[in-house]
């Protein structure tokens, strides 16, 4: 059995990547050139089908167990609820509009690079809320029998971009997180990096 602890840090690691790709997509933008609306779609298409499908109603109810063991995380997990739904409209609305765009309505530029520059930042802050204030304290109180409860209520399920089996409409973008990838580690480590 995987370690809960370790695939939902690697979870959020994958969802960083592709609010990365997102980001060099409104910088295409910013500097006038056309961003890959479907390779936008594709990722925004990912994070309300899977992310907002599986990853934030698990971490609902796990948010609830630790809730009952320890009421301090009350204030921060309230607030973290509250961006999974916050996240789950502006990711609604955002593909909209990028679907919108792909299709040559005209959607104001500065309108679409503004909602995607906001979604990420929102985004982001939300990932290092749970990585930082949350996950430590799951990590020190929920046990198996916590685990399992979250797995009867929403079972894990094959990620259609990161697993073995990638679904057909994100082939591009999984080689595009692959290729990145590779760039990355033939680079290597950033100078000063022990
Ligand atoms: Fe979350
Ligand atoms: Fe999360």
């Amino acid at each position: 059995m995987t370690d809960p602890l370790a695939a939902w840090h690697t979870e959020h690691l994958n969802f960083a990547r592709l609010l990365d790709i997102l980001e060099e997509q409104v910088a295409a933008f910013h500097m006038g050139e056309t961003p890959n609306y479907a390779l936008m779609g594709d990722i925004l298409y990912y994070m309300r089908n899977f992310t907002d499908r599986v990853h934030h109603p698990r971490e609902d109810v796990a948010y609830a167990r630790l809730t009952e063991l320890d009421p301090g995380v009350k204030l921060v997990v309230n607030r973290l609820l509250q961006e999974h739904r916050v996240l789950a409209t502006a990711g609604d609305d955002l593909l909209t509009h990028v679907i919108e765009a792909g299709e040559d309505v005209v959607i104001p530029r500065a309108a679409l690079e503004a909602a995607t520059a906001t979604y990420l930042v929102y985004y982001r802050h939300h990932l290092s809320t749970e990585e930082r204030d949350v996950m430590p304290r799951a990590a020190q109180l929920l046990t198996e029998q916590d685990w399992a409860a979250v797995d009867a209520i929403v079972p894990v399920r094959p990620d259609p971009l990161f697993g073995s089996n990638v679904l057909e409409r994100f082939e591009t973008l999984r080689r595009q997180i692959d290729l990145d990838a590779k760039a990355a580690r033939d680079q290597g480590p950033a100078p000063g990096t022990p």
